[in-house]
């Protein structure tokens, strides 16, 4: 039987979306989820979308004794693709160790299978914010990382440079690291998307809560950057175009001989837009209004980042395709069928 692909953290935003893609391109996948910040749910999601329902083990990898049993059972997985961590900034900065922890023990864990299980192939969940606020935009893969500004930041950071020195160890395993912009948005079908637990700290599902009722109003952090209309601006990727990205990613490490052994890729669309843009986006978008105050600055927020996208589109043979008015419009169908 064909090879499984082992996706970590399967059953969040991000990961459910490209396990959909996955089951799509006709490949075999595996979830290990330990649902601390997900529903199994999902997986029924997946399945009304995909047609199959993709086998799932809840399991807590960042624990040595349950991922060595994991990988003790399945031994037919010849790739992974690593979700599975904490993400959220503001909780990172009061919990630390957690973060330490789990992102890290978990990525340990791993990549100790891999070499224990000969699973050569890798693909990690990385993200921009390992490059701060960059003094030169757009950013390509050569901007220098900057000091983390979090903890969550930090475990991106570390992570990279615990796969780089682990495939410099181990040059049968190879892997690609791929940088994720702002995800927004959901599945057109309405049948996945984001499942934030407790009150939103990104902006989308912040938006959409309070357009559908349940927060009073969005507040803006920010109007005296030194942007345009002085709000931050950001590089908004559609949560299924990033999902294709993964797809991609797999294909190339599977088949792909030239493919250097550690690669990172930007994954954006390239545009840097505004918070203010993004609001009368969605409300061009959908009809709805989106109440709204400008209140002072977020601590730790970057002024202005956006991705330039020219490695992702030539070596992995990747681009965005969806537009931002059809990706708001997906958030906003998603969350009214809450
Ligand atoms: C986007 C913009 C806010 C909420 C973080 C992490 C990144 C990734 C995504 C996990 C900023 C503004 C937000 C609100 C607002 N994390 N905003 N009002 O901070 O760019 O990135 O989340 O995967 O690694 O760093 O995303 O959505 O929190 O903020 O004005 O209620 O929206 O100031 O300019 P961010 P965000």
């Amino acid at each position: 039987m064909d090879k499984q692909i082992l996706v970590t953290g399967g059953t969040g935003y991000i990961g459910s979306h490209t396990v959909v893609e996955l089951q799509n391109n006709g490949y075999h996948v595996i979830i290990a989820d330990n649902l601390s910040n997900s529903k199994i749910e999902v997986l029924d999601g997946i399945e009304a979308i995909s047609g199959i329902k993709p086998l799932f083990e809840k399991v807590d990898l960042s624990v040595r004794e349950e991922s060595i049993a994991f990988f003790k059972k399945h031994t037919n997985i010849g790739a992974i693709i690593h979700f599975a961590a904490n993400k959220a900034v503001g909780e990172s900065v009061e919990k630390p160790l957690m973060y330490y922890r789990n992102n890290i023990n978990s990525l340990m864990n791993i990549l100790d299978a891999m070499k224990d299980h000969n699973i050569p192939n890798l693909v990690f969940s990385s993200s921009c914010t390992v490059y701060g606020q960059p003094d030169k935009l757009p950013v390509t893969e050569e901007t220098p990382r900057k000091p983390a500004e979090s903890p969550y930041g930090n475990t991106k950071m570390i992570s990279e440079d615990i796969i780089r020195d682990t495939i410099n160890a181990n040059p049968e395993l190879k892997g690609i690291a791929l940088r994720y912009f702002n995800p927004i948005g959901a599945h057109p079908t309405s049948k996945i998307g984001e499942l934030p637990l407790g009150v939103p700290n990104n902006l989308i599902p912040f938006l959409t809560q309070t357009v559908a009722g349940m927060r009073a109003e969005l507040s803006v952090f920010g109007s005296d950057y030194n942007t345009p209309d002085g709000s931050c601006i950001r590089d908004y990727i559609n949560v299924v175009d990033l999902a294709k990205a993964h797809v991609i990613s797999i294909e190339r490490l599977l088949r792909d001989k030239q493919l250097n052994n550690y690669e990172f890729f930007n994954v954006g669309t390239g545009e840097g837009v505004s918070v203010l843009e993004i609001i009368s986006s969605f409300e061009r978008a959908t009809g709805e209004k989106v109440p709204h105050k400008i209140i002072e600055r977020r601590a730790g927020d970057v002024e202005q980042i956006y991705a330039e996208t020219s490695n992702a589109n030539k070596v992995l043979g990747w681009k965005s395709e969806a537009t931002l008015d059809d990706t708001l419009l997906s958030a906003w169908n998603w969350q009214k069928s809450l």
